[in-house]
């Protein structure tokens, strides 16, 4: 009877308009009404990706779409960076290891960010570097990476291929493509983009384009030479995830009625500043430095003394307020918050007066309400400025 209060990295929330967007009566790929709701949407969402390149749709996870970037542009042998900041960097170099690729892993510690300075030094020491990998949002730390630095590094140290990992940022944080000098960028439906899991955006620079083009790639299904013929036609190579793209066009909607993207980048740093300011007013530490924490998700450390398993099966089972543990070394230490895509600062309000209540119940000491009321301040005086 109750809802679960998903607040989680994803899969999220997904709004009712998009929902019903989605229950539209299905037609044909290769119809001339698809051809028109692909035109217009794939229009539409390029604001989000802060792009004038074609944004293209694969029918699958994220992994798919990062796994093209890969088969695309490299060939076994090559000399690669990865970026790895935390699981998810790991991730990266796991598909750029099973594609026999020679890679060089930046390795921070998990909870800081990367910056221009190490990236450049690394680059350096480093020569024929075929592409650098980089994720944006580190969704296992809650770390933004400062994507627009790291690209001038790469452009100022090397020729290299500029690949971004937007997994769990593009929708909710501030993203260009084209400023940053990304070359290709990816996301998946179900994070930022109020979507349910099963589809993938990307988009390719001309630079990259001219790679992929001399590439002698073996990438079939994920052949983005295929996904760009297509494209021109107004279609996708496959059967593409049809009623996804109807949702999508729904979720544009939604992005233009908030005001445009800008409106809703925004809104996620509002978030962003509402759950770290409460955890701060709760004497509960935060895995992130302020200056890159991330606006769609954020990792807090165990409040001290508590069994954290207890704590957050507790919270799902009384009062259906549903956090994502930690990954790898953080499990048992951290917990993640998720404040993306359809959330607002209402679920903020929300979840940290649950979170407060679930705290009484273990008799945590602490002052009742006062993460409550650090969230509405900020809340508040972000309503001011408007
Ligand atoms: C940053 C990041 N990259 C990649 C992925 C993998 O995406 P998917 O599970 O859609 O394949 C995730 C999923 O959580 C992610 O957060």
């Amino acid at each position: 009877m109750y809802p679960n209060i998903l607040r989680h990295p994803g899969p999220t929330p997904i709004p009712k308009k998009v929902e019903l967007a989605m229950a539209q009566d299905m037609i044909s790929h290769r119809s001339a009404e698809f051809v028109e709701l692909y035109r217009e949407t794939t229009e539409r969402v390029k604001p989000v990706f802060g792009t004038k390149q074609d944004i293209l749709l694969l029918p699958s996870g994220g992994t798919a779409a990062l796994e093209a970037a890969v088969v695309n542009i490299t060939s076994p042998g090559d000399e690669v960076v990865v970026v790895t900041v935390g699981a998810f960097g790991d991730y990266f170099v796991s598909i750029c290891e099973k594609y026999g690729l020679n890679v060089h892993k930046l390795q921070k510690e998990w909870g800081e960010a990367c910056t221009k300075e190490e990236l450049g030094d690394f680059l350096k020491t480093l020569s024929n570097i075929k592409a650098v990998f980089v994720t944006y949002n580190e969704t296992s730390t809650g770390v933004l990476n400062p994507v627009g630095q790291l690209g001038e590094a790469v452009r100022e140290h090397s020729d290299a291929i500029f690949i971004v990992d937007g997994v769990s940022a593009i929708g909710g944080a501030p993203a260009k493509m084209d400023e940053w000098g990304i070359d290709i960028l990816v996301t998946g439906s179900q994070k930022a983009m109020m979507l349910p899991p099963g589809l993938a955006l990307l988009a390719v620079s001309e630079k990259a384009w001219k790679v992929i083009e001399s590439n002698d790639s073996s990438a079939y299904y994920l052949s983005l030479l295929s996904y760009r013929e297509w494209n021109e036609k107004g279609m996708t190579p496959n059967t593409p995830a049809v009623s996804l793209i109807m949702g999508l066009s729904a979720v544009c909607d939604l992005i233009e009625e908030e005001g445009g993207f800008s409106k809703t980048v925004e809104r996620h740093k509002v978030m962003k500043n509402m759950v770290r300011k409460s955890m701060n007013a709760l004497s509960i530490d935060l895995l992130t430095t302020d200056e890159y924490a991330s606006p769609t998700i954020t990792a807090i450390r165990t409040p001290e003394g508590l069994d954290l398993g207890n704590y957050l099966g507790h919270l799902k089972k009384k009062y259906h307020l549903d956090f994502a543990g930690g990954l790898g070394p953080l499990q048992g230490k951290i917990f993640r918050f998720g404040h993306m895509g359809y959330c607002f600062p209402s679920d903020i309000l929300e979840a940290v007066s649950l979170m407060e209540a679930g705290l009484q119940d273990f008799s945590y000491p602490f002052e009742p309400g006062a993460g409550v009321k650090a969230a509405q301040e900020v809340y508040l005086s972000s309503v001011k400025k408007q």
